[in-house]
């Protein structure tokens, strides 16, 4: 686990995706410093595209998860399951929902126009990774997910987004209970080369 006093590469590279977390509160002043702090991400307009909604009190991870449970009824996620395994998924949902410290939905301005639709994902893609290497730096580990739900505009407008919003990932946070091991990334010869001078 990365050290405040490490390098930004080695936060960058000991970082990790933390799927099983503690269930102990986060102290919320720290998660509005890391949005603060994320919000430095690049962007390429006028106004700051992102937009977060948190669920960290008992009462918004039950909506949370209610919500997500009801988008995947709607959009037909369970349709082939049985009954036993909707209510064994219903409950496993529901605990990772619940023991989450804190959750969060983060989105994105839509301008119907393919430019600025594409410099809107971007730059609250990078917003997203400032807010994982923030919160790894003082040992929060964070899965980025983009499970269905967050393409429902039922879900989209149950969580206070608007239709002019699009969600671009949900991040899970809490102290870690267990780190996965890096995947190896690919070495740069399988995917750096020089451009190719004269190309047809
Ligand atoms: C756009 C995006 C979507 C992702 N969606 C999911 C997801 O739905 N579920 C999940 O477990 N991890 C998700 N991840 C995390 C990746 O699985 C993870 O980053 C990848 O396996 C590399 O592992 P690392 O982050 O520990 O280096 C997502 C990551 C990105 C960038």
């Amino acid at each position: 686990m990365a050290e405040a006093t490490q390098t930004l590469a080695t936060l960058i590279t000991s970082r990790r995706s933390v799927r099983q977390t503690q269930n102990t509160p986060l102290p919320m002043e720290s998660i509005h410093e890391i949005l603060e702090q994320a919000a430095y991400a690049p962007f390429h307009s006028e106004v700051e595209p992102w937009a977060v909604k948190i669920a960290s009190t008992e009462q918004e991870k039950k909506y949370f998860f209610q919500c997500v449970f009801n988008s995947y009824e709607r959009i037909g996620i369970f349709e082939s399951y049985t009954d036993e395994k909707k209510e064994k998924v219903k409950e496993s949902y529901r605990e990772y929902f619940e023991g989450t410290p804190v959750s969060i939905l983060v989105a994105t301005d839509v301008f119907d126009h393919e430019k600025k639709d594409f410099e809107s994902v971007g730059a609250t893609c990078a917003f997203i990774q400032n807010v994982q290497l923030l919160c790894w730096e003082k040992n929060i580990g964070a899965v980025w997910r983009t499970n269905p739900y967050i393409f429902d505009p039922e879900f989209i407008k149950e969580m206070g987004f608007t239709s002019k919003q699009k969600i671009v990932g949900s991040l899970h946070l809490g102290y870690p209970q267990q780190v996965p091991k890096a995947k190896e990334r690919r070495s740069l010869d399988q995917w750096v080369s020089r451009v190719h001078v004269g190309a047809e």
